[in-house]
């Protein structure tokens, strides 16, 4: 009888300590251990304009000085937001880090091909870059 309490005690415990683990997992997902911003705003604010800007950029291929900066700048923020997603223990597992490998790795290929003025690379880099935000999503995104 106090076994079998014992047991029930141990094994609710148990589940306990699981569900918080769970709950943990999940507020790495949404937000850092310590800093402000939620992924979702990071997301909205910073990934989502930059990926669509520089799309439409790379799309009509860019022609003006101008163009060619405004995707160069486009480019460099989708690189550090991969720095970022990794940073603060935002990062649960490893497709979330390949992930994120994929973004900035992606862009900086990307950037390396603005610098040279070649609109072609820049494209095919583009194509990485935007694998890691169906890749992460798949695995993450509610
Ligand atoms: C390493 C993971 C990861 C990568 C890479 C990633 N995302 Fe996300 N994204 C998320 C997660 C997680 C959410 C859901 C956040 C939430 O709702 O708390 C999200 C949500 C979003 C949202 C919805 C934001 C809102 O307003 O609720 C947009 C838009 C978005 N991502 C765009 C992108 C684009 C575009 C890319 C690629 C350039 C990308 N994401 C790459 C993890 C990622």
């Amino acid at each position: 009888m106090r076994k079998a309490r014992l047991t029930a005690v141990c094994l609710l415990a148990l589940a306990f300590g699981a569900a918080s683990l769970l709950t943990s997992v999940d507020a790495k997902i949404t937000k850092g251990n310590t800093r402000a911003a939620q992924t979702k705003y990071l997301m909205r604010g910073i990934v989502k304009p930059n990926c669509g800007g520089l799309g439409g950029l790379l799309k009509a291929g860019p022609k003006t000085d101008e163009e060619w900066d405004t995707a160069a700048c486009n480019a460099s923020c989708l690189s550090e937001m991969g720095h970022v997603l990794m940073a603060d223990g935002r990062c649960p597992d490893k497709a979330w880090a390949d992930a994120a490998k994929a973004l900035r790795e992606g862009s900086d290929a990307v950037l390396a091909a603005i610098e040279a003025k070649d609109a072609d690379a820049a494209n095919a880099a583009f194509t990485t870059a935007t694998g890691s935000c169906a890749a992460c999503h798949k695995a993450h995104k509610k």
